[in-house]
């Protein structure tokens, strides 16, 4: 045992933080570019509805199963496995977390790098007297350039990396606290101009109104990665911090907290972007760039338009920056507990491999664009694949552990703090991570794959 003692690991300071921290991680892009953009190509309400039934069902309790292992493994996603069940084969599951953590950041940061040329462009009056028509085609340009994404897309991962290496608690904490709040205050600024549009109704109609022929089991599997991605579960992001946080925080408060401050926003981005997108005739199911063309029609339209875009692409910027974040310190935490490596050492190769691997994602908006399997960019592969594969697989063998490994006693002493806090859900909880959650993600996955 004694090799786990890890001297002086860093902890979250208040409660606060650690909802805070973990809220950074799970509100970010996820929420305001890949949730509509999702929820557009997959057909708006009866796909919302499912999303949020997964939320609910799946999403919380694997959150909590992964706040769980690391709280008490105390170690990088990893780690955990290999201390909790020793000499048995669950370290697998840490370790294809941490490749997870590589394809979604290499992707990730291709969009968080758009986000600060919006920042720019914002900045610069950009969007002020432009057709609808002419912000689309600049997007498109801009996406397919060779080199100013990838430019930005570097910056990002830089920024990254440089509050990774100053530490979680320092790096993430303080900045989430106060600016997740004013993000909220903002997309509902946004939402109450986008409503006001003429043709306004047709967006909420699709975005609440369900059409339930349009569900096929593909709709099902995207619903569930969304939900997965949103969270930020099912790769040991939460492992990883749940390994930060202090014996005394009450962790179901905390994941039903940020699962809930996750799901408002999603939602809220909804209200923001489908009425816009009505209102200027823009296509819900465009795809990958659908907020970069909605968004600046939206400011345009807004009375303080220059000053909402600058304010909201500085917090879209720290969002997808509390994120990323998140992302990479699973891959450090592996690199600095696992292999040795001093947290610069770990930092700089972390973000660095994962640069080398984004470039081409980015890339294939333009001069890689052609490069495709099963019809789908290498951008658009890294970003099914996480979503919809590693992400259902990573959750199905962490309720698994939870579940049938470390079993109710564990569970039970780590949720109610050593017998503090009552334990008043906790056989439904196992009831959910041993049988619920498991089957049904399983079933979602085959199926929605054709594998079934
Ligand atoms: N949940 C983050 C977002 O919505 C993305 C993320 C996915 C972060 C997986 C960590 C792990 O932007």
């Amino acid at each position: 045992m004694a090799k786990f003692d890890l001297p002086a690991r860093e902890k979250f300071g208040s409660k606060l933080g650690v909802v805070a921290a973990a809220a950074g991680s799970a509100v970010g892009l996820g929420n305001i570019w890949r949730f509509p953009y999702v929820a557009g190509e997959n057909g708006g309400a009866a796909f919302l509805l499912i999303y949020l039934a997964f939320v609910l069902a799946i999403g919380f309790p694997v959150m909590l199963a992964e706040l769980t292992i690391g709280r008490r493994a105390q170690l990088n996603a990893l780690g955990s496995f290999k201390k909790l069940a020793p000499g048995k084969p669950w370290f697998l599951v840490g370790l294809m977390g941490i490749g997870a953590a590589f394809v979604i950041l290499a992707f990730y940061s291709t969009i968080a790098g758009w986000t600060l040329e919006y920042l720019v462009q914002a900045i610069g009056h950009g969007f002020s007297n432009k057709s609808t028509e002419e912000l689309k085609s600049s997007f498109e340009a801009f996406q397919a350039a060779p080199l100013r994404p990838v430019i930005w897309q570097l910056v990002f991962m830089f920024l990254t990396g440089f509050i990774v290496f100053s530490g979680v608690k320092k790096g993430i904490e303080k900045s989430t606290k106060i600016l997740m709040p004013v993000l909220l205050a903002l997309i509902i600024i946004m939402s109450i101009r986008s409503l006001t549009l003429p043709g306004a109704m047709g967006g909420l109609k699709f975005l609440f109104k369900p059409d339930f022929s349009k569900i096929t089991w593909e709709v099902v599997l995207s619903a569930l990665g969304q939900a997965a991605f949103s969270l930020s579960i099912g790769m040991g992001t939460l492992i990883t911090y749940g390994s930060y946080i202090q014996k005394d925080n009450n962790l179901p408060v905390t994941a039903l907290q940020v699962s809930a401050a996750d799901t408002i926003i999603a939602v809220l981005a909804g209200i923001m972007i489908f009425p816009a997108v009505f209102a200027f005739g823009i296509d819900p199911a465009e795809g990958f760039g659908l907020v970069f063309i909605v968004l600046p029609n939206i400011f345009e339209q807004m009375a303080g338009g220059y000053f909402f875009s600058v304010l909201f692409f500085i917090l879209l910027g720290i969002a997808a920056l509390t994120s990323t974040v998140s992302v990479l310190e699973v891959v450090v935490a592996y690199f600095s507990e696992e292999l040795n490596m001093s947290r610069k050492k770990a930092t700089i190769l972390g973000s660095v491999g994962i640069s080398i691997v984004g470039v081409f994602a980015t890339l294939s908006f333009g001069p890689l664009k052609d490069v495709v399997l099963f019809k789908k960019t290498i951008f658009g592969i890294f970003d099914y694949m996480s979503a919809n594969i590693l992400l259902p697989l990573g959750a199905i063998f962490i309720v698994l552990f939870v579940g049938w490994y470390l079993g109710k006693k564990n569970v039970q002493d780590e949720l109610t703090n050593q017998g503090e806090l009552k334990a008043r859900l906790i056989n439904v909880f196992m009831v959910i991570v041993k049988f619920i959650a498991p089957v049904a993600i399983a079933a979602v996955f085959l199926y929605g794959l054709g594998l079934f």
